[in-house]
């Protein structure tokens, strides 16, 4: 089901992102602007691992995409002064292809595996002992004959990124020394990333308007990017170039971002969780086939932004809208109703 809204919000790379991406990628832990706490902790982790001449431990990033999942293991690879070899979950179909990536490696090096909640269980069981031990186990011969063998590895570290750290399976997420989560950007280190962005891109852009993007950018990073591209058209056409705040706001109210920063289809789950399902508890195959979009991208990118915010709640009986999703939208809470369903939730 692809989805024919206006997506300018959404947080998944198109191939345009995907350049864009490159050039305005931070190359080093100084450029990334953020997470200070994971930055600060990988940054003595890189270092001390650099002073031992050891192998860094494996690192499992998760977060809603677009968050800087990929800029983090690049910069870890960078500041390691190691090579990386770049897969993902499901472009390691056998055995076979795992063994010819491990086999590739250098001593030091990041192996990054996007999406590694979508590896096929065969692959990754072969991946725990190349992880733990460094070690694969391969087998000799065949039928009667048939021999275990384990084939030394280099020690190379594990970056593995995921936006469901919810579907990968525990013996994996043992195996990580570092695990860490990435949040949502706050509007001050957004407009922070927006001026770095149009500096790159030789935009001139005011301080406020950066701001206005930012509050509007759903705290990530990847739309904050596109959204300084599309207003750059606007400035351009509508005025002399520059991003001012006037450009800006008209730009995004043209682009349907409201002032809360939700999308079109943020819009479109509150409105139909709220006008066909009473304000839930509803459940996520329901709302899905409702507003006719995956469930896959209701649950990685729509609801952990609505649900962080605090428009909605996930209950064991389904989801529900808060108080502050009627408000959005200019909705009157139905006060009897709605305490009735809190009640027999508690
Ligand atoms: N901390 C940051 N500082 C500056 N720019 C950032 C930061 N994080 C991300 N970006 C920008 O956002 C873009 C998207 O980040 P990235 O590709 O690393 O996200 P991701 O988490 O890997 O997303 P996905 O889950 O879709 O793979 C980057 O190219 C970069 O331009
Ligand atoms: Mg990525």
């Amino acid at each position: 089901m692809t989805s024919t809204r206006n997506r300018v919000l959404t947080p998944d790379a198109s191939t345009e992102d995907k350049a864009l991406d490159n050039s305005l990628r931070p190359r080093s832990f100084g450029e990334y602007v953020g997470q200070a706490r994971l930055r600060e902790n990988l940054h003595v982790f890189v270092e001390a691992a650099k002073k031992r001449g050891d192998a860094l431990d494996h690192v499992l990033l998760s977060g809603p995409p677009g968050l800087g999942k990929t800029t983090l293991a690049l910069i870890i690879a960078h500041e390691l002064n190691a090579g990386i070899q770049i897969t993902s979950g499901p472009a390691v179909e056998r055995k076979g292809d795992l063994a010819g990536i491990l086999s590739n490696l250098q001593p030091r090096d990041v192996l990054f595996i996007d999406e590694i909640h979508r590896l096929n269980p065969v692959v990754e069981e072969n991946l725990y002992p190349a992880m733990e031990d460094f070690e694969f186990d391969i087998i000799i011969g065949e039928g009667p004959h048939a021999r275990n063998m384990k084939l030394p590895l280099p020690q190379f570290t594990l970056v593995g990124a995921t936006t469901r750290s919810g579907l990968l399976t525990s013996p994996l997420r043992d195996r990580f020394g570092v695990v860490a989560r990435l949040e949502y950007y706050t509007a001050p280190e957004l407009q922070q990333i927006v001026l770095r962005s149009a500096h790159i891109l030789r935009v001139p852009i005011e301080a406020s308007a950066a701001m206005e993007i930012a509050g509007r950018a759903r705290g990530t990073p990847r739309i904050a990017n596109r959204l300084l591209r599309r207003l750059r058209d606007f400035a351009q056409v509508r005025g002399d170039g520059t991003i001012t705040l006037d450009i800006a706001g008209f730009g995004l109210d043209r682009l349907e971002v409201d002032a809360r920063g939700l999308d079109p289809l943020d819009r479109l789950y509150l409105t139909t969780l709220i006008e066909k399902f009473g304000g839930g508890p509803a459940g996520i195959e329901t709302l899905s086939a409702a507003v006719s979009e995956e469930k896959d991208t209701l649950e990685d990118v729509c609801e952990p932004y609505l649900i962080q915010e605090g428009y909605i709640q996930r209950t064991p009986r389904g989801r529900i809208a808060t108080p502050l999703a009627y408000r959005h939208l200019g909705l009157r809470t139905p006060r009897t109703s709605e305490s009735e369903d809190q009640g027999s939730l508690l």
